[in-house]
Parts: C-alpha cells; sequence; structure tokens
C-alpha cells in the first residue's frame, strides 16, 4: 500500500478524460494531472519534439514521487511511450494499446476506423498495436486535426454539460461546419464499412455524441479511457500499491499555460471544481531531464548486449 499519487499528463485539457476514468475506478487514488497547455496542440509537431516534452514531464512527474505515469495523450503515446519506458524508474502505460484492445474487443466484422491528430496517425502506432493483438483486424485511419481546434474553442465559448456542448455550439461557430468538417473526415471511414470507430485523441471524448451522429448508427464509437483505467488498476494492485482503504486522495492540476484559464475550462471536463491549478514554467521543465536521458532521444530502442 502507498499513499503516493498517479501522475497523468496530456498536452491540455483532453486527458482529463481520461484522469476522470482514472478518478472513477480508484476513488481512493491521489492524481497529479499535468496539462502542457503552453505547448498545446502536440498533434501537429514533429514526434522528436514531442519526445522531448515526454521526457521533460515524465521527469517532473517523478520529481513528485509518482508511483505510476499514465501519458494520457495518443500523439505522446506514439511519439514517446517506448522511451519513457526505458527512462523512468515507474511504470509508463499509454492511451494507445489499451483503445486498440477496446476496438479488437468490439468490432464484429473485423474493420476498425482511428481518427486522430496527424502525428499519431502518421506514426500507424494504431495499425500496429491492433495487429499486434489480432492481424485479422483491418484498420482505416483518417487524421482529424480540426476536432482538436473544436474541442479548444468548444470548451472556451460554450457553456452547460461539456459532453454536449460541442454538438450544440460548433454549428454557431466553426465554419465550415462540424458536420460539413466530419462528412470530409468521415465519409470515407464509412465507405471503408468499419463497424467500430477509436477516437485516437484524447480531446475526442468531449465531441463523441457529435461523432456518433456524424457516423450513423450501428458504428460503436470507442474510447479508451477506461480500458486506460483498467490497466492502471491493475497494474498498481500487481505491485501492491493501491492506496489504502477509505484514503481520502489528493487531486493535484499543474499547468504550463495559464492557470486561472485551465480551471476555468478544466472544472467542465472534470465536471467539478479543480481547485487551485499549479504552474510550472517552461524553462524549469526544460532544464529536468538528466543527460542520460537526454542521450536516449539518440539511441531509442537499443538493445543492451551481453558479451
Ligand atoms: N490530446 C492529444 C492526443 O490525444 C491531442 C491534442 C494535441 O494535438 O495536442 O493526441
Amino acid at each position: 500500500m502507498t499513499k503516493q499519487p498517479i501522475g497523468i499528463f496530456d498536452s491540455g485539457l483532453g486527458g482529463i478524460t481520461v484522469a476522470r476514468e482514472i478518478a472513477r475506478a480508484l476513488p481512493e487514488e491521489p492524481l497529479i494531472y499535468f496539462g502542457d497547455t503552453a505547448r498545446c496542440p502536440y498533434g501537429p509537431r514533429d514526434l522528436d519534439e514531442v519526445r522531448r516534452f515526454v521526457l521533460e514531464i515524465g521527469s517532473w512527474l517523478e520529481s513528485q514521487d509518482v508511483k505510476l505515469i499514465v501519458i494520457a495523450c495518443n500523439t505522446a503515446t506514439a511519439a514517446g511511450l517506448a522511451l519513457a519506458q526505458q527512462a523512468f524508474e515507474v511504470p509508463v502505460i499509454g492511451v494507445i494499446e489499451p483503445g486498440a484492445r477496446a476496438a479488437v474487443m468490439a468490432t464484429r466484422n473485423r474493420r476498425v476506423g482511428v481518427i486522430g491528430t496527424v502525428g499519431t496517425i502518421e506514426s500507424g502506432a494504431y495499425a500496429k498495436a491492433v495487429r499486434t493483438l489480432d492481424a485479422g483486424v483491418t484498420v482505416f485511419s483518417c487524421a482529424t486535426p480540426r476536432y482538436v481546434d473544436i474541442v479548444e474553442e468548444g470548451l472556451r465559448r460554450g457553456s452547460g454539460p461539456v459532453e454536449d456542448l460541442l454538438a450544440d455550439t460548433t454549428e454557431v461557430f466553426i465554419r465550415p461546419s462540424f458536420y460539413e468538417i466530419s462528412r470530409d473526415y468521415l465519409d470515407p471511414l464509412r465507405r471503408c464499412d468499419v463497424d467500430s470507430l477509436v477516437l485516437g485523441c484524447t480531446h475526442f471524448p468531449l465531441l463523441s455524441t457529435a461523432i456518433s451522429q456524424a457516423m450513423g448508427t450501428g458504428v460503436r464509437i470507442i474510447s479508451s479511457a477506461e480500458e486506460t483505467a483498467r490497466e492502471v488498476a491493475e497494474t498498481i494492485a500487481r505491485r501492491a500499491q493501491r492506496a489504502p482503504e477509505g484514503y481520502a486522495p489528493v487531486r493535484r492540476f499543474v499547468t504550463t499555460g495559464d492557470a486561472h484559464e485551465f480551471e476555468r475550462l478544466g472544472s467542465r471536463v472534470w465536471q467539478a471544481p479543480l481547485g487551485t491549478v499549479e504552474s510550472v514554467e517552461l524553462a524549469e521543465l526544460s532544464s529536468l531531464p538528466r543527460p542520460d536521458l537526454i542521450a536516449l532521444l539518440d539511441s531509442p530502442g537499443v538493445e543492451p548486449t551481453c558479451a
């Protein structure tokens, strides 16, 4: 048993959809959620740059004595999960493998669609993860970067329950409309006859009602959040690292961006007040990774040999 927190991070607010599921599954666990809003979005960035961010934020979370790190961002998972697993002592869990597993379990016709950022889709990480689980499942992928902007704008401008606001308000301020954008993005996937669609970006669960409407009935919408929470629960249970029974945990929220805005918008995603949001400066973050971790950026995946 341990009272150490679980560290969770994303480029911004989207990963709160994953943190929410983890808190639901593990109500006694302390959490630290880190949103790198000053550098959001990650999706259009070079994956090498995102790998450096993964090392910085992972180092910061390690300095806070976390017992496990969740990369609650598909782009950062695609870019840096393996690197983070090499770099840090604590277990690191990403969101792509859990999402792929949920899709493999859900599909009946073995045709799965995946939408995500340019970085995630171009990495091919979902197709690889699905193939590893079931080589008979075909993955059809499409980058849908405007959905990230729509979520960010929807959160800023909308009001009311966050899961509905995007369907309601996107018609008002998005041009072309959400449904026109979705037709371009999703029609090719519909023509491929997918029966399941993975929301391969942690921002997208906030659009799931609208995306489901655009895909039409009969297509299951899959978010990796629940499956990720299950994996987190199993991992800490296996390591005998659950918080003590009846423990009242502290949940800390940290951002590199505007703390007030993070608190205002993040509370809508968290569905409860976040409380005071802490700030971390980018200059502090960039100084954190040790030289041996920085060296990993140049030699990822090198296997040691026994002479
Ligand atoms: N939340 C990020 C993800 O899951 C996407 C947002 C971004 O581009 O930073 O990929």
